[in-house]
């Protein structure tokens, strides 16, 4: 399958069109952004290992039973996918304080909560993605009642399996990003991807960040966490 016209370019990847009216190619940069596009950078060899991460995260995810939309790995950098409505929504889960649940609640990182917490982001870069419940993305027709009761088991499943398997890996999968996508039947399935840019991984021995904390907060050694995240998923055969 060959790139025809690029359709979108995001911050990380970039998507074309293929001869197959139903299917994409996502081809993954080394760009990396933060703070919405404020922070710019560049990750040397991230595009290769978040292509290589996310799909054997995607396969994982498919055997245990979740629909993706991931088809094929085509090169090093670029994926064969379903091609995909995005639901409007950034859907994070949360296993422990970090981040902007830290920062909004004063909860310190690293609590541990008793049950994952779920929310939701309405995907708009203008707007700096600001939070939402279900009512209000309902009331803008984002996603309809059952989109969202069905994209909330799916990523609480998805918290579920991944965290098991990192667990094996010795990481804390501490939150992560998640976005669904409607196919031309209709139904939904996982989209995007699922890399150290989405997720936060800590080291469950050390607490060592191996995620893109790393780059937002300075912390040095950027391509050394995601190069040790690749080494671990690949020597564990996710
Ligand atoms: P947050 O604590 O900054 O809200 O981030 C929660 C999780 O979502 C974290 O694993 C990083 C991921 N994330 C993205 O994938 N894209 C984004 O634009 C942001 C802000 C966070």
């Amino acid at each position: 399958m060959e790139k025809k016209s690029m359709l979108y370019e995001g911050k990380a990847k970039r998507v074309y069109e293929t001869e197959h009216p139903d299917q994409y190619i996502v081809s993954y940069k080394d760009d990396a952004t933060a703070f919405n596009g404020l922070k710019k950078g560049t990750i040397e060899g991230k595009g290769v290992i978040n292509n290589q991460m996310s799909n054997l995260m995607m396969q994982l995810l498919e055997r245990k039973g979740v629909p993706t939309h991931f088809i094929e790995e085509l090169s090093e950098r670029d994926t064969l996918v379903k091609k995909v409505s995005i639901v409007p929504l950034e859907v994070i889960v949360r296993n422990l304080a970090a981040g902007s649940f830290s920062a909004r609640y004063g909860v310190a990182e690293g609590t541990v909560f008793d049950e994952p917490t779920l929310e939701f982001s309405y995907k708009n870069d203008e707007l700096g993605d600001p939070l939402l419940n279900d009512r209000h993305a309902i009331a803008m027709k984002l996603a309809t009642r059952e989109d969202i009761e069905q994209i909330s088991e799916l990523a609480f499943q998805i918290n579920q399996i991944m965290k098991e398997f990192f667990q094996t890996i010795g990481i804390t999968l501490v939150d992560f990003k998640l976005e669904f996508g409607r196919t031309a039947d209709g139904s939904i399935v996982l989209a995007d991807e699922i890399s150290p840019d989405t997720c936060r991984f800590w080291d469950s021995k050390t607490g060592e960040r191996l995620d893109k904390d790393r780059f937002r907060r300075d912390l040095g050694n950027v391509e050394g966490a995601y190069q040790e995240m690749i080494r671990r998923i690949t020597s564990a055969e996710a």
